[in-house]
């Protein structure tokens, strides 16, 4: 069933996803135009579908073959219920076949740029020009054309690569706009949304505040919240927001676990607890997550433990602030989409540590709030400087839960925390100062427990060693080892082995992930 936790555009787009990588991107790109998009699996029933009066459909792409047995399909309901439907990739061959069409294996597959040229006038194609690059994916070609419907456009290795029926509305594409390489696939989608569907740009930051902020009043009546805040993006952006609906019947529990980045718990204590005056209970738990982390080198081990005494940390923090009512969290819309994923519609939710189990039954009774689960991450960025966060905040690399602790080769020693502190905050000053930390997805320092030789003054030196690992990413799935200007790295280097005690050696990771990760445990 589609939830929602607050009050969402009349205008929307909704989604039918069938598997393709790229469906969240699809409902992304809309997003940008200011419309409000929704993905749900495409089997989700019909009673629901129109119980949400969507004002247009999107049949994302997927993996499967049309002809193939038990490939996905689409009631023929939804091109009855009066709206525009836009069957991309995938999706194009329901249209087909839903209207009486065929399709094949195709002799000669398209995958990647390809270019396509219009055969006829189409709304869809307004302001393009005659001859335009497009990103194809697709091993399958339509050898009947759907009754009533027209080719708008072709490729080299697609006869039939637009097709139409303007009159009923219906539309099929063998690209997909929503990609990158799709070089007008923004105007694309937005000939679609604005010239066809003839929908409004509603969906902005400034409404979706105003009506989220009366939804958790209106849930939360006069109940209390408690946030665990981490520091990071999502749940201080979730803060600022319930703490905009319900003031102080928010309270935050934030854990300083011992391997945080430097002045990071005092950062987050005066701007939460001096500044802004939330009820933030500061626990300081270093020393009980350090007493369990002692000897420990296995980074499986340290991330279990670690996590395994968050909970109970938090738990009895809990315990002390008495009674509540909810407990927020700051749960993003890709960590609830019903994942149709590649593995086949069987597939179950996709496992996050935000619905596990003891969480479910939470949310099943109502006592979960998540603010932010309509939302992508850029569109939480965004929230987050409309609510007046600093942008150094909401635009901040990623850290992992366990912190430094895996950033740590080896043992976890207070002495080693706090080497890698120093040389991690040098690092990140210098890169903030050369403009480069928006350009790459993360940079950190990584303490080895390696000892080299060196010579400082006329001492010999034998000491640690501090690898600098720096990413280019969109996803953090894949990434490249980021290039960086040779009298930064000159003058990084410098600076650590100068300014922290124990490093007489700095290294550059210049490892790609696959086959190396980003973190190095
Ligand atoms: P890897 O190292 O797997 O990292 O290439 C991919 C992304 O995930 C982050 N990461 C973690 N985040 N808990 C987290 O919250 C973890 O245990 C963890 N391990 C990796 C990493 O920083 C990168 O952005």
């Amino acid at each position: 069933m589609i939830i929602h936790n607050a009050e969402i555009p009349k205008e929307r787009v909704l989604i039918l996803d069938f598997g393709s990588q790229y469906t969240q991107l699809i409902a992304r790109k809309i997003r940008e135009l200011k419309v409000y998009a929704e993905i749900v699996p495409f089997h989700t029933p019909m009673d629901e579908i129109k119980k949400e009066k969507p004002s247009a459909i999107i049949l994302s792409g997927g993996p499967s073959s049309i002809d193939e047995k038990g490939a996905p399909q689409v009631s023929d309901e939804i091109f009855k219920l009066g709206v525009p439907v836009l069957g991309i990739c995938y999706g194009l061959y329901l249209v087909v076949h839903a209207f009486k069409g065929k399709s094949a294996g195709a002799s000669s597959r398209e995958y990647g740029r390809a270019f396509i040229t219009q055969k006829e006038k189409s709304d869809l194609f307004k302001g393009f020009k005659p001859k335009e690059q497009v990103w194809m994916s697709h091993g399958d070609k339509v050898v009947k054309m759907p009754e009533g419907f027209k080719v708008t456009a072709s490729s080299e290795n697609a006869e039939i690569a637009a097709i139409e029926n303007k009159e009923k509305r219906v539309y099929g594409v063998q690209f997909h706009p929503e990609v990158y390489h799709t070089t007008n696939g923004t105007k694309f989608l937005s000939n679609f949304v604005f010239g066809i569907c003839k929908l409004k740009p509603t969906w902005t930051m400034d409404s979706f505040i105003e009506s989220s902020i009366a939804t958790i009043r209106k849930d939360v009546g006069d109940g209390t919240v408690l946030l665990g805040l981490s520091g990071g993006v999502d749940s201080s952006v979730t803060a600022e927001l319930l703490h905009k609906a319900i003031g102080d019947r928010l309270y935050c529990v934030f854990v300083n676990n011992g391997v945080l980045r430097k002045d990071e718990a005092k950062k987050v204590v005066d701007r939460y607890q001096k500044n802004m005056k939330l009820n933030l209970i500061y626990v300081d738990a270093s020393k009980r997550f350090l007493d369990k982390l002692k000897k420990v080198e296995d980074p499986e081990k340290k991330r279990k433990i670690i996590g395994k005494e968050f909970v109970a940390v938090f738990m009895e923090e809990a315990k002390k602030i008495g009674k509540f009512d909810f407990l927020a969290q700051g749960t993003l819309y890709p960590d609830v989409i019903e994942s149709v994923s590649t593995k086949g519609p069987s597939d179950t939710i996709k496992s996050h540590h935000n619905r596990v189990p003891e969480i479910l039954k939470l949310i099943k009774s109502g006592k979960v709030v998540e603010p932010l689960k309509e939302l992508f991450k850029d569109e939480v960025r965004e929230l987050g400087v409309k609510l007046g966060m600093a942008e150094e905040l909401i635009h901040r690399h990623p850290f992992p839960g366990p912190g430094l602790a895996i950033r740590i080769v080896g043992d976890v020693t207070p002495e080693r925390i706090a080497t890698l502190q120093h040389a991690d905050e040098i690092l990140i000053n210098e890169i903030r100062d050369a403009g480069l930390y928006n350009k790459l997805w993360q940079i950190f320092a990584v303490f080895l427990p390696v000892k080299s030789v060196g010579v400082m003054g006329d001492k010999r030196t034998y000491e640690n060693v501090i690898a600098i690992r720096g990413v280019t990413s969109v996803d953090a799935m894949t990434a490249d080892w980021a290039y960086l200007p040779e009298d930064l790295l000159r003058r990084v280097s410098n600076r650590i082995i100068n300014e922290v005690k124990g490093i007489n050696r700095v290294v550059y990771d210049i490892s790609s992930k696959p086959p190396s990760t980003i973190e190095w445990e």
